[in-house]
């Protein structure tokens, strides 16, 4: 046996196929091996998963880490419930809202540095994804959090080694540690805390930084350790994600002339634009969870101590919910019903950054180029490994409006 089962190849061509067989058998495939976890793979068995959280617990093989290393994700109740109120408060509608107007001029000045870009390109056109993509999320996060902007183009390399590590860890029903996976990541936030606690506190920025030093748990602040991994593990979950996310979007517009059209005029259609975008194409793929105790899932007996993997791609494509869900499609009815931010307790507090900054860059686009179409002999170029989905990069020929 390969050591990569088909329902987690890297490439999608293998990947969704090998789903959608799975879900015909049953609703949770068992271990393709000893050790390895269960995979839920129907749209209930998912939505089970996420909401039974006193069943299902822990996260990305965070099994028997000490708490101070745990990320938000992987933290057992009542705990999760506490650190999660400071994280929504950061990442609240409102507070991401106050990065719009930031938001929108970033990607009016991207897209015209990918418009001249551009200008000079053939048939075989430009990768979008490094000019006019990829920044976009990392600078939402450095605002956000209160990290200088100029550090942001580093956090990709950090992301990818932290999914790398990660995916390679739930694979095989291993814990890691942040600091463990990303050493570096791990000192740069050190560095950044240790100089916000050498200020006067009086002189703190109202940042997410800030609200972590301050935040009180039953009358005490979180230690510095605490802080780094909630830190590290947003930044993370924010920016690979939210490039994926976009990119997917824009490629799917890019496959469609007469949407792209119609998205131009109305632009109240980018909404479901996005969300058909993070039903079909699920940034991130795959999620493991832990058995707390012996139970029964969708007819299924499972033991304490057994993994479960949540393939949210293959709850997206559940053609119970999402009839044809090959196909592309922002008027249909179950539009809002894709589990792309899970669901339940542990649903993603920073959905609403992720789809202002998708809104942001397709309205940019929009504004700019009265067309857009794949770059000559392109195909999609998928992630390096199953557990996130997005073009790794995305050639695309722009027309801009008054050309021929
Ligand atoms: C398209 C972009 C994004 C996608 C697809 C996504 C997806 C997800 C998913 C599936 C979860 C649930 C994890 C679980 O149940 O174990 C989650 C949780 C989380 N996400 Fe996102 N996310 C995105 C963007 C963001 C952004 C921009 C932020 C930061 C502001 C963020 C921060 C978090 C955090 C902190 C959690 C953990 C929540 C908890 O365990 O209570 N995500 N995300």
């Amino acid at each position: 046996m390969s050591e990569v089962p088909a329902h987690l190849d890297a490439d999608p061509a293998v990947r969704m196929p090998a789903l959608a067989a799975l879900r015909q058998q049953c609703p949770i495939a068992p271990p393709v091996a000893d050790g390895r976890p269960w995979t839920a793979v129907s749209h209930e068995a998912v939505e089970t998963v996420f909401r039974e959280i006193y069943t299902f617990g822990g996260s990305a093989g965070s099994t028997g880490l000490d708490e101070d290393d745990t990320s938000i994700a992987g933290i057992l109740e009542p705990r999760h419930a506490q650190i999660r109120r400071i994280i929504n408060a950061v990442v609240a509608f409102h507070k991401s809202q106050q990065i719009e107007p930031f938001l929108i001029d970033l990607s009016h000045r991207l897209v015209a540095e990918y418009a001249t870009a551009s200008a000079a390109a053939g048939p075989k056109g430009v990768d979008v994804m490094p000019i006019a993509v990829d920044p976009v999320p990392p600078n939402a996060m450095a605002r956000l959090v209160g990290f200088p902007a100029a550090d942001a183009a580093r956090y990709y390399s950090w992301a990818d080694q932290v999914g790398a590590a990660f995916a390679a860890a739930a694979a095989e029903g291993r814990s890691i540690s942040m600091a463990e996976a990303v050493p570096e990541f791990t000192q740069y936030v050190d560095d950044r805390i240790a100089a916000r606690l050498a200020m006067p506190e009086v002189d703190w920025p109202q940042d997410a930084l800030t609200r972590f030093l301050t935040t009180e748990i039953d009358g005490v602040r979180l230690s510095s350790r605490a802080i780094r991994v909630q830190i590290l593990f947003m930044i993370g979950a924010g920016s690979e994600t939210t490039r994926n996310l976009i990119g997917s979007a824009l490629y799917r517009l890019a496959l469609d002339p007469a949407l792209y059209a119609s998205v131009r005029t109305d632009r109240s259609l980018i909404d479901g634009v996005v969300e058909e975008t993070l039903r079909i194409d699920a940034p991130a793929q795959f999620l493991v969870r832990r058995c707390l105790a012996d139970t029964v899932l969708t007819g299924q007996e499972l033991h304490e101590g057994e993994h479960v993997m949540i393939s949210l791609s293959s709850a997206n494509w559940d053609d119970t919910i999402f009839p044809a869900p090959e196909t592309f499609d922002i008027e249909r009815e179950t539009l809002r019903q894709h589990v792309a931010f899970g669901s339940g307790p542990h649903i993603c507090p920073g959905a609403s950054l992720a789809r202002l900054e998708a809104r942001s860059l397709l309205n940019a686009f929009a504004d700019r180029f009265d067309r857009v179409e794949p770059g000559a002999g392109y195909s999609f170029d998928h992630a390096a490994h199953g557990m996130l989905h997005g073009p790794h990069t995305l050639r695309l020929v722009v027309h801009e409006a008054g050309e021929r």
